[in-house]
This record gives structure tokens, C-alpha cells and sequence, in this order.
């Protein structure tokens, strides 16, 4: 996959893109990230790429004509790919939509500063996404935040495809404690049923205890999820 940023900060991406997961993924060509500082396309000599609000209020809006100019030419690099602008008032970012924007050959994220885009801008987006109800002080954190949820969607990119298959979120649920040595530490038992080696008991302990934290820490994602009866049943025991 493809990914270009467009941004005034572009610096900021670097060390994020060089370690770890992401880092490995950039070396083995999974992913390739391009990044664009549109202040190269701002006005005059200052390279000029906000100003202030028609209507007055506080701060500075991202002017119309240098970020759509550097928009034309990005898209025209590569193969076409939805462009997404990172905001607070876009949809908010989950694991089932992480999973939607992996399928693509290629994104183009949009980072914004000062107060937000001209609204002129907004028809150049596909879509505007939001990574939560707060507000940063730029797009460019959200933009790392896709690039890394959806970077491990991609075969490959994570160790073993089955660990992405156990995540919170991947099916609707969030993820069940774990545990390593040592057995007993300051007093506290690992569970005996997962130092047993049973692993249908092990299998039907952690979907349990999924269930569980889903219901008591995230009833919204709870009321979402899909339950099988046998879930409902198990449920039931483990409250009564
Ligand atoms: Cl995408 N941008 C900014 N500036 N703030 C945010 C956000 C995005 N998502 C949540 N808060």
C-alpha cells in the first residue's frame, strides 16, 4: 500500500515510520509512505498558507488555493486512492473501518493546523475521519494513527496474521488478560485453567473473560457485538 501525507510538519513522521512494526513494514516495501509539506505550494514569499477567519474569531484557517494545488498534483503521482482529511468533525475512527481502509492500494491523508480547513476544501475530500471526541492541536498524530492501525491490517506486517486476529475490536470484542511467567508473583496466581495446557479450556476461559471486560468496561461495543447463544449462556453462569 501507498500512503501519502500531506502536511506542514512532515518532519514529525520520521522517527514514527522508522521503528519498530511500521519501521519493518516501510523496509519491506508493505508499505510505502510519501510525504508532502504543502507549504511549498503557499503564497508569496512567506510561502503564505493560512489566514484569518472571515467573521473574526480566534486563530487561523488553512487557505483554499495551496493544499487543493498540492492535493491535484498528489493525487496525480500515484494509482487513485480516496482522499482522507484527518479533522475533528470527521467519522470516527474504529477497527471495522481500519479494516475498510486496508483494502486499498492507496490513501491520501490530509493533515490540517491553526483552526480547521476552509470549508471550500472539504469537496476534496473522500472522507474525514477523527480518531476520538478531543481535539489536537494538528491532524498530523491522527494521520500516525492511521497509518499504524491500518499498516497492520496488511498481511505480513505483523509477525503472525493470527495475533492481529485476537485483537481487541477484530471480532467486535475486546481482547482477554494475558499472562507469562512467572506462575506466582508478589501473591498472585496466573489463572490454573491457562497453566494447564487444555487448550479448549484455555479457548473457552479467554472467550469468556472477552466477553466479560467487553460487557462491564465497553457496554456500547457490547450492545454492537455479535453473541451466540452458547455466549449468552456462558454469560449467565459467570454473573449468577
Ligand atoms: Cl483527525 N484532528 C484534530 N485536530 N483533532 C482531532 C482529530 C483530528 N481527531 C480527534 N481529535
Amino acid at each position: 500500500m501507498r500512503i501519502d501525507i500531506v502536511t506542514l510538519l512532515p518532519m514529525l513522521f520520521d522517527k514514527v515510520f522508522e521503528e519498530s512494526v511500521l519501521g519493518s513494514a516501510v523496509k519491506n516495501g508493505l508499505v510505502e509512505i510519501v510525504l508532502h509539506n504543502f507549504r511549498e505550494y503557499g503564497d508569496g514569499r512567506h510561502r503564505t498558507v493560512d489566514d484569518t477567519a472571515f467573521g473574526g474569531g480566534p486563530g487561523m484557517v488553512i487557505k483554499p488555493a495551496p493544499l487543493v494545488n498540492c492535493l491535484r498534483d498528489v493525487r496525480r503521482l500515484a494509482a487513485p486512492g480516496p482522499v482522507i482529511g484527518l479533522t475533528p468533525q470527521g467519522l470516527p475512527l474504529n477497527q471495522k473501518l481500519v479494516k475498510e481502509l486496508a483494502l486499498f492500494d492507496r490513501l491520501i491523508l490530509v493533515c490540517g493546523r491553526y483552526e480547521g480547513f476552509d470549508e471550500r476544501i472539504l469537496s476534496e475530500f473522500d472522507l474525514e475521519l477523527s480518531i476520538g471526541d478531543y481535539v489536537l492541536t494538528g491532524g498530523e498524530i491522527a494521520a500516525m494513527t492511521v497509518v499504524d492501525a491500518v499498516s497492520r491490517m496488511i498481511p505480513g506486517t505483523v509477525g503472525r496474521q493470527e495475533s492481529v486476529e485476537q485483537d481487541s475490536f477484530y471480532k467486535g470484542l475486546l481482547d482477554h488478560p494475558q499472562y507469562t511467567r512467572p506462575a506466582t508473583w508478589e501473591g498472585l496466581e496466573v489463572p490454573v485453567v491457562l497453566q494447564e495446557g487444555n487448550h479448549a479450556g484455555i479457548e473457552e476461559f479467554r472467550h469468556c473473560r472477552s466477553l466479560l471486560t467487553t460487557a462491564v468496561s465497553r457496554p456500547d461495543v457490547f450492545a454492537a457485538a455479535e453473541l451466540s447463544d452458547q455466549d449468552r449462556e456462558a454469560l449467565q453462569s459467570l454473573l449468577s
